[in-house]
């Protein structure tokens, strides 16, 4: 299985994609967590993403195509969560598939009106440790600031700030709208309705995905 999925911030692509991988049992690999992880450990790559993370720009694209590139020759089947980004990625990473002789199944493209995106990243919690995600309202941890899953602490993310929210919705109506419609004329495109509860949207992409 090789799956794509596309949304604006907030609507829940991380979630949905840990889901899957855990029912499916395959990794999920996210750009953004591949990111924040070169931020963490001060890699070059991560030097150089910094600046664009906290303003809530894209890192470029060379850089994360890279990151992708390493990944995905060491696995054979894969859910990516935040990449592709622009149409270039987009065509980077047909590239890197052809080279592999693979292709994508499908690209669950998690749509939600943005206002509701916005209230969700407002209450998002990440864990420090596994990057599991929660949100105080809609998915609260057992234990207040702690991961379910790990034992991790919950953190909330830098760039959830109202001005770089702001940003990222202005980036992704510029640069990462085109990318629908790329998947959709390559008849890849599969829209989900991302304005239910955390289940349903699970439920309605692990049919999606079996059939
Ligand atoms: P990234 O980490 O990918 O951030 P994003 O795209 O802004 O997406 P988010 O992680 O904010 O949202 P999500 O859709 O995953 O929602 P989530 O499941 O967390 O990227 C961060 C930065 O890294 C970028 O700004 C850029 O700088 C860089 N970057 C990353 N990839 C790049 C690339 N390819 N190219 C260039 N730069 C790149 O859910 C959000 C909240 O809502 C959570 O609290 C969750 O619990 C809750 N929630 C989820 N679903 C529901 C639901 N159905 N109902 C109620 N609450 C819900």
């Amino acid at each position: 299985m090789r799956i794509v999925f596309l949304g604006p911030p907030g609507s829940g692509k991380g979630t949905q994609a840990q889901i899957l991988a855990q029912k499916v049992g395959i990794p999920q690999i996210s750009t953004g967590d591949l990111l924040r992880e070169a931020v963490e450990q001060n890699t070059l790559v991560g030097r150089k993403a910094k600046e664009y993370m906290e303003k809530g720009a894209l890192v470029p694209d060379e850089i994360v195509v890279g990151l992708v590139r390493d990944k995905l020759s060491q696995e054979t089947a894969f859910i990516l969560d935040g990449f592709p980004r622009t149409v270039q990625q987009a065509e980077s990473l047909d590239e890197v598939l052809q080279q592999l002789g693979v292709s994508l199944d499908a690209v669950i493209n998690i749509e939600i009106p943005l206002e509701a995106a916005v209230e969700r990243l407002s209450g998002r919690l990440t864990c420090s440790e596994c990057n599991s995600i929660y949100h105080v309202k809609y998915n609260p941890p057992a234990q207040k600031g702690v991961c379910d899953t790990c034992g991790g602490d919950l953190y909330q993310r830098s760039d959830d700030t109202e001005k770089a929210i702001t940003h990222r919705f202005d980036v992704y109506k510029k640069q990462t709208q085109p990318v629908i419609q790329y998947y959709k004329e390559r008849k890849k495109l599969v829209n989900v309705d991302g304005n239910r509860t955390i289940e349903e949207i699970a439920t309605d992409i692990e049919e999606l995905v079996s059939t």
